[in-house]
């Protein structure tokens, strides 16, 4: 009998994100107990060959919406079908957006979250607020949440005018309050106001199909908002997170931030870095309409390349996927009117092989950077390195065995999501997840499935992560400003009328 707790990787070439070694890898009871070679472990242990193979701490994917009521519908992929098919693809974590309605109660949002949450998970997972509203009270509840509830990163949202978008004063606020906290503040930038007056002509133009939902939004509706996102984080000293980094225009706009030297991160996601565009136009208004979300993809076809070379070289920081999804007799809903077709597109199950494949393959990243962007980073970010995102003592046991020379065909036939189409459709990716194990348990192996609804858990977050906040701190003590010293003005003053 081999006891499951227990299980040795053997023979594989361990990858973190600054090293890659040739070594065996114990685990026991939920933790990656030993790493070297000729390990002494108990008899009786479980041993996985994984010879030619790279062993790597499981993706942790920094932006999904399971279960999301959203567009007066529901996501087709809940916490159970969302988490499942993340371990099929090798990733081990997920991080949630909760999403309360204008005027209500982060807390109550946050506690429906978990309950929807905690009994359905087969990985773990975290949860980022949204803030879609400002008032005195949802600074009392952030502060609640970061220090009761492990949160430590609000999104705020310059779009979807009327449901989530905040003003710019409120970004303000949000903002400061984040860095009082020690928590990351998150964006969805596109210039709402613009956005709305878009749709209104395209649809006075007769344009009703998805190529509208791309044209009343271009690129540079996009990059505006970044760039007035980033100014007001640098003005509060506040971290800002860029969320679904979809443009070369909102790219760069990242990267000149960090150029000059602000605290600002971009997240570009799975379907930015594997498609593109040009489908909004496909004359199959199912095939079109399934592409739709916001900020949407891009028309130009280099768009992905060029996000990718931004992402390998660090001027973008870590990958998500808004995995967000909706089947296509939900995305039908605005078979009329493309503002009504409600926004996302799949990615939890593909990100990895996605960037291995556009990423790796092609020569733009090396297997340590793929390692910094689809785990390690987002564990720097959120604060939970080195219990996630490394493979070391210690750490949580959340692996993926990774077969860089094999490949497979992305689609909706044999993925594992609910949602009934894959974006990625036909592609054919370099990089197969073979076994996947979840807290110290091997959860997915050769294609098959060992996974219990409720065996992930909620994982905290502390504020004040070192990789984001060292910096923030020191600007707070150097930077403040001070008043010039000098006698008063004692001369006349002009008379106003009264
Ligand atoms: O289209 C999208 N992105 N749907 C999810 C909501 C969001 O803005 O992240
Ligand atoms: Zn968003
Ligand atoms: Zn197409
Ligand atoms: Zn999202």
């Amino acid at each position: 009998m081999t006891d499951q707790s227990r299980i040795l990787i053997k023979g594989g070439k361990v990858v973190n994100e600054d090293c890659s070694v040739i070594s065996d890898v114990y685990i026991e009871d939920g933790l990656i107990k030993d790493i070297g070679l000729n390990l002494q472990v108990p008899a009786g242990v479980r041993v996985i060959d994984a010879t030619d193979k790279l062993v790597m701490p499981g993706g942790i994917d920094t932006h999904t919406h399971m279960e999301l009521e959203f567009m007066s519908t529901k996501t087709a992929d809940d916490f159970y079908t969302g988490t499942k098919a993340a371990l099929a693809g090798g990733t081990t974590m997920i991080m949630d957006f909760v999403i309360p309605n204008k005027g209500a109660s982060l807390l109550q949002a946050y506690e429906n979250w978990r309950s929807r949450a905690d009994s359905k998970v087969c990985c773990d997972y975290s949860l980022h607020m949204a803030v879609t509203w400002w008032a005195d009270t949802v600074k009392r509840e952030m502060e609640s949440l970061v220090r009761e509830k492990g949160i430590n990163s609000f999104k705020m949202f310059m779009a979807y005018k009327d449901v989530y978008m905040i003003q710019d004063h409120e970004l303000h606020a949000a903002f400061s309050a984040c860095r009082d906290l020690g928590a990351v503040a998150q964006i969805h930038a596109e210039h709402g106001d613009l956005v709305a007056e878009g749709a209104k002509k395209m649809l006075s133009l007769g344009i009703t199909g998805p190529e509208g939902h791309e044209m009343c939004r271009p690129e540079e509706v996009e990059a505006e908002a970044t760039q007035r996102a980033a100014t007001i984080a640098h003005a509060t000293n506040c971290p800002l997170y860029v969320v679904h980094v979809m443009s070369k225009s909102a790219a760069k706009v990242v990267r000149h931030a960090r150029q000059q030297g602000w605290v600002v991160f971009g997240e570009p996601i799975a379907a930015g870095l594997g498609t593109d565009g040009t489908h909004y136009w496909h004359q199959d208004w199912a095939h079109a309409a399934g592409f739709v979300m916001g900020p949407p993809l891009r028309p130009d076809p280099s768009t992905p390349g060029y996000l990718m070379d931004l992402l390998a070289n660090d001027d973008l920081s870590v990958t998500g996927t808004d995995n967000c999804t909706f089947s296509i007799c939900q995305k039908a809903l605005g078979k009329d009117d493309f503002t009504k077709i409600p926004n996302g597109v799949n990615g939890v199950e593909d990100r990895m092989s996605v960037i291995w494949e556009k990423g790796v393959h092609s020569g733009k990243m090396d297997e340590n950077r793929f390692v910094a962007v689809t785990s390690s980073n987002a564990a720097k970010i959120f604060n939970i390195y080195p219990r996630k995102g490394r493979i070391d003592r210690g750490s949580d046991a959340d692996v993926v065995i990774w077969d860089p020379n094999r490949t497979r065909t992305i689609s909706a036939k044999t993925h594992h999501q609910a949602v009934d189409y894959n974006i990625f459709e036909g592609m054919v990716c370099h990089g197969v997840a073979m076994v996947t194990v979840s807290r110290g348990k091997v959860v997915y192996e050769h294609g098959a499935l060992y996974v219990t609804p409720g065996a992930g858990r909620f994982i905290p977050r502390k504020p004040f992560s070192d990789f984001v906040y060292k910096r923030i701190k020191q600007r707070q003590l150097i930077k403040t400003p001070t008043a010039v010293d000098r006698e008063p003005y004692g001369g006349v003053v002009v008379r106003l009328p009264s």
